[in-house]
């Protein structure tokens, strides 16, 4: 048998909270080759807290290449075609390793956990007017249980492991992209991404040759940043490669991979969370609406930056694990897709899965989550429903803060992601939003960015039922004083709003 000649081929190591995927693709034609998926365990060890770790992510990482590229050569495809990689990851959650020993020094702290809570109190109340906004205007965020600055300070307060590494300079701190290729070698520990709270939002900088003296010393003070460098394109080797790697976060991928890049185009990512960025161009616009600011990509050291306001929805996917792990109302996620549409309404329940608090646009680390407007009638059906329901009316609030921020409404919605399988789940968000959603039919878009990178309606109804979903948000976020409430074929997907009747029907017949 011969060996098929395609061309250079781009792959991308997809690094999520939930699995790690290695993809390769044909670069001309963003055709994708071969893949392999590999899930991942997370501890809970304490109530709030979310751990992985460090070196079974590694090894999924390499386990997935190997797979791949099993795969690969038994299509006969030489994969020495494989000339750039591309490496997007789960952001903010948090390693620490020993340089010396190449040992992690913790469990990875995971962007949900929210064991900062207190550090995050203490630093609001820091601030002039304990305001979480105070470096907004510097950094593009606000001060969050969710970013990586107050778990490494949270880690140098409470592991000794930790504390004396930093003490004697042996600590190294990243994100796990940061992690996987810093263990590749020969870079050292660079590619930090944004979003962890101590990058200056236009200088791009952090520690050492910082440009803003205000920040320094602000949520870290050590000398543990000294190496970390941003968007440093690397050479490096793993395993059976030797290849060009370039570094950008899931997210910032995903809008890449959709060919988001002129100002104003966004997409809505259906994860483990769900991430809406929209490209607001070369400068950084900020939100009065609770949004982030952050850099979207920078696709070259010569290259300007490119910004997006974000929307982070922290519970997505996660819920419908939740249902399946924790409650065991579904064996997949398919058959909550089947559930739901065998109710098609969630019969006056409402589902705010605010288990990590709420992210924009509350910032509201307090919150719990809530299910609310049950009667004797309700079942796991509208509950699934419900579940849906929760993830459309979060993307609402995001679009409608988006909306504000810009002043110029989103006409369409581009969406990727695990999630976007649930046909039922796209159709919902189209009538919620009154938008048409779109899908490509290549989902893959978080691993194609990167691999890009490497290589270079019922109107009325809907805001009915969403004024009781907001309801339902305030409850959350006052859970303790609880008084009861009053009641694939090679296209793109379009879904567009139509009368929540037929769209029930319509999944039923699908
Ligand atoms: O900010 C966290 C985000 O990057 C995680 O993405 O796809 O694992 O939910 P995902």
């Amino acid at each position: 048998s011969h060996r098929i000649t395609l061309g250079p081929l781009v792959a991308a190591i997809d690094q999520g909270t939930s699995s790690t995927r290695f993809l390769v693709f044909n670069s001309k034609t963003a055709e994708l080759l071969s893949h392999h998926q590999v899930e991942l365990k997370q501890s809970f060890p304490k109530e709030g807290w979310v751990e992985e770790d460090p070196k079974e992510i590694l090894q999924s990482v390499y386990e997935c290449m190997e797979r791949t590229c099993e795969k690969l050569t038994q299509l006969n495809i030489d994969i020495s075609n494989i000339k750039a990689i591309g490496v997007t990851n789960q952001r903010e959650t948090t390693v620490v390793w020993d340089k010396e020993t190449g040992e992690p020094l913790y469990n990875a702290i995971v962007w949900l956990d929210l064991r900062t809570q207190s550090t995050v109190e203490r630093l609001i109340n820091k601030t002039p007017g304990r305001n979480k906004n105070h470096w907004k205007h510097k950094t593009g965020l606000p001060i969050s249980t969710y970013f990586s600055a107050v778990k490494l300070r949270w880690l140098m307060d409470n592991v000794d492991e930790v504390h004396d590494a930093v003490v004697s300079h042996r600590a190294m701190f990243g994100t796990v992209d940061s992690w996987l290729i810093w263990i590749f070698r020969y870079s050292h520990g660079d590619l930090a991404q944004s979003e962890e709270l101590i990058r200056n939002l236009r200088s791009h900088e952090i520690w050492s040759s910082f440009g803003d003296p205000h920040l320094r010393g602000k949520f870290i003070s050590v000398s543990t940043l000294r190496l970390l460098k941003p968007w440093r394109r690397s050479v490096f080797t793993c395993r059976v490669f030797v290849f060009h790697a370039q570094c950008l976060g899931d997210q910032s991928a995903a809008l890449v991979g959709q060919m988001c890049f002129q100002d104003g185009q966004a997409k809505n990512t259906y994860g483990t969370g769900c991430f809406l960025l929209r490209n607001t161009g070369p400068k950084p616009v900020m939100s009065d609406h609770g949004l982030l600011t952050t850099v979207a990509y920078k696709l070259g050291r010569d290259q300007p930056a490119c910004y997006a306001l974000e929307g982070s929805v922290a519970i997505c996917g996660a819920v419908v694990r939740w249902l399946q792990d924790n409650l065991g109302i579904i064996e997949s996620p398919e058959e909550l897709e089947k559930l739901a549409a065998s109710v098609g309404t969630s019969y006056g329940c409402y589902f705010v899965p605010a288990f990590s608090g709420l992210y924009a646009p509350y910032w509201e680390p307090s919150a719990r989550g809530i299910i609310c407007g049950l009667t004797q009638f309700t079942n796991k059906r509208h509950v699934a429903f419900a579940a849906l329901e929760a993830v459309c009316f979060q993307t609402k609030e995001i679009l409608d803060a988006m909306n504000q921020d810009s002043g110029i409404p989103l006409t369409q919605l581009q969406v990727d992601g695990g999630m976007t399988s649930n046909r039922l789940l796209m159709q919902l968000q189209a009538d919620i939003l009154c938008i048409p959603v779109v899908k490509p039919s290549m989902p893959e878009t978080t691993a194609l960015g990167a691999a890009m990178a490497a290589g270079a309606a019922e109107g009325v109804s809907v805001e009915f039922r969403y004024a009781r979903w907001k309801k339902a948000v305030q409850k959350s976020m006052n859970w303790e004083t609880t008084e009861p409430i009053a009641n694939g074929n090679g296209e793109p997907s379009i879904f567009s709003s139509v009368p929540l009747g037929l769209y029930v029907m319509g999944s039923l017949l699908m």
